[in-house]
């Protein structure tokens, strides 16, 4: 009887580990990717924590639930995302699907090295590439300004550093879309002055910042926020 107990709360304190939103990290046959936030969420179980065969309706509604970004957002980058699946589904990718060199995934990102034809690492986060960058986040909050130099910064240090640096408008526009929507996230839609301790947390550790005091923007956010910032960090002299 004893036994059986224990046996039921053992199984029951299982399923209440995977089902909640603990973070947790990835093992070693868990699939992650490029992307910070999509790392985060799967992390803290908002989708499949294996990072298998993760559907982009099961994304759309964790960003929708979790970050109040419209869906027509996450529609958007999906439509792109979608075209590096190795599933077999239609609708579905693993996460390390999206290190595919050239489909999002680009030169000169924040956190990551260069693909430099398969004999970079694309994908895993790298303090050394990072240290560069968040040295222009020296306040408590990450300006416009901040992040338009700490881009510039990754995009000069890609240059000399990879001879088949390829970086045009559609990794421009990439890379300044991810820089606008880390300023919206934990900052605002008008200035950015995003939460330095917050964003630093959601790169170091893979971990939506909610112990750092983030919470879900009260605004919607949308296209057109994003497009606003966009301008201003591109109109930056740097
Ligand atoms: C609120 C939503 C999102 C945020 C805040 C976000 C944030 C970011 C950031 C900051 C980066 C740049 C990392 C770096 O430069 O080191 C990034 C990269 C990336 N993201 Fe996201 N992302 C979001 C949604 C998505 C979605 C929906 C997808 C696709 C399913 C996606 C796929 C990628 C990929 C493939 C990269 C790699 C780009 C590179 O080479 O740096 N992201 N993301
Ligand atoms: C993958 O996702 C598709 C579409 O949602 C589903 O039909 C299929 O059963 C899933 N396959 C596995 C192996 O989970
Ligand atoms: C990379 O460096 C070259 C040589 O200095 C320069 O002409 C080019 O504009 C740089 N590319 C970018 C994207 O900054
Ligand atoms: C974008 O900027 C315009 C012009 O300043 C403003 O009217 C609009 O409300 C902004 N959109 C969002 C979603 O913040």
């Amino acid at each position: 009887m004893l036994y059986t107990t224990a046996l039921i709360a053992s199984v029951a304190a299982c399923v209440a580990a995977v089902n909640d939103n603990t973070w947790i990290a990835p093992t070693a046959s868990d699939r992650r990717s490029p992307c910070p936030m999509m790392n985060s969420l799967a992390n803290s179980g908002y989708i499949n924590r294996d990072g298998l065969n993760v559907s982009m309706s099961s994304i759309e509604t964790a960003l929708l639930n979790v970050v109040n970004l419209d869906p027509a957002v996450t529609a958007l980058v999906g439509a792109v995302a979608i075209k590096a699946s190795t599933t077999g589904y239609a609708d579905t990718l693993n996460l390390d699907d999206l290190d595919k060199h050239g489909i999002i995934e680009h030169d000169a990102s924040l956190s990551r090295g260069d693909w430099l034809d398969g004999k970079g690492d694309n994908h895993k986060f790298d303090a050394a590439i990072w240290t560069n960058t968040a040295a222009h986040f020296t306040g408590d909050t990450i300006s416009i300004e901040d992040m338009a130099k700490a881009r510039a910064a990754a995009v000069a240090r890609a240059n000399a550093t990879n001879p088949a640096f390829n970086f045009g408008a559609a990794q421009l526009q990439g890379s300044t879309l991810e820089c606008s929507l880390i300023l919206g996230v934990f900052g605002d839609m008008t200035d950015g002055n995003a939460n330095t301790k917050q964003v630093r947390t959601l790169f170091e550790q893979e971990r939506l910042p909610f112990e750092e005091g983030w919470t879900k923007p009260k605004e919607r956010i949308v296209i057109s926020g994003i497009q606003n910032l966009s301008k201003k960090l591109l109109a930056v002299a740097v």
